[in-house]
């Protein structure tokens, strides 16, 4: 039993990958609620349970998309209109140091290596860019708020319940996309789902069924070993 289990967890665990591509198939209402009630088993500091999460389909899935892949290809052309498209907290460094600068440019040519995007196609890397804001085309959109007297920490345990999110949803035959692509349109999303003012969008997660069909979904990603990120100190 222990063993099944084991081999269960860790293959679920295992095959869970960005998914770039969805078909068009609607996940039920009912395996949407149970995957979210599974993963609010999470842990979060003094049990606060600081999540909250936007259900996003149907036509306000369509509003949402809409509107912001219009004030991304607005920005895409007037790049000085920055300043209108603030990101909530700051996801990456401004500053990129080794070794991450390097796996960060690994998995970005990776992903443009396997859709045939070369150096300097902005057209293109504008175009898969969009993407992001089509859910991959995706049915649901999940939109995960903080309320914004909550400190650090709540990220921590935001990100654990989020985490369960992908797992719950891989074990069900669902595939999902972490998305941070979204926080600078923030704005633009609190006014389309009526989020109220004193939370803030922290994460998105596209989930759907995978689009076999699609090279995108063949981006497998690794890992580095174990020796290089763990110390014993006994
Ligand atoms: C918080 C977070 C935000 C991410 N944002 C995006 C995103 O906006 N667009 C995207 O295509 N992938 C995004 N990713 C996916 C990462 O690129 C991906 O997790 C990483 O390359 C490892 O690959 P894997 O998820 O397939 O294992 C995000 C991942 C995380 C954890």
């Amino acid at each position: 039993m222990h063993q099944e289990l084991q081999t269960a967890v860790d293959h679920v665990i295992r095959s869970r990958h960005s998914v770039r591509a969805f078909t068009h198939q609607p996940v039920e209402t009912q395996i949407i609620k149970d995957i979210l009630t599974i993963s609010s088993r999470a842990p979060s500091g003094n049990n606060i349970q600081p999540w909250k999460v936007y259900v996003v389909t149907g036509k306000k899935r369509e509003e949402l998309i809409q509107q912001v892949c219009q004030a991304q290809t607005e920005l895409f052309n007037n790049p000085e209109k920055t300043y209108q498209y603030q990101e909530t907290f700051k996801y990456y460094p401004e500053q990129w140091a080794s070794p991450f600068i390097e796996r960060r440019r690994e998995n970005g040519w990776g992903l443009y290596g396997l859709l045939d995007i070369k150096k300097g196609e902005t057209e293109k890397m504008q175009a898969q860019h969009l993407r992001n804001y089509q859910l991959f085309d995706a049915p649901v959109g999940l939109f995960f708020t903080l309320h914004k007297s909550l400190a650090t920490g709540s990220k921590m345990d935001l990100s654990m319940m989020i985490q369960n999110v992908m797992i719950a949803a891989k074990a069900r035959g669902l595939d999902t996309c972490p998305q941070a692509a979204w926080n600078p349109f923030s704005s633009v999303v609190s006014e389309v789902l009526n989020i109220p003012n004193d939370e803030e969008l922290i994460c998105t997660v596209a989930l759907g069924y995978a689009d076999d069909t699609q090279v995108i979904n063949n981006f497998y990603t690794p890992r580095i070993p174990l020796e290089e990120f763990t110390v014993f100190c006994e």
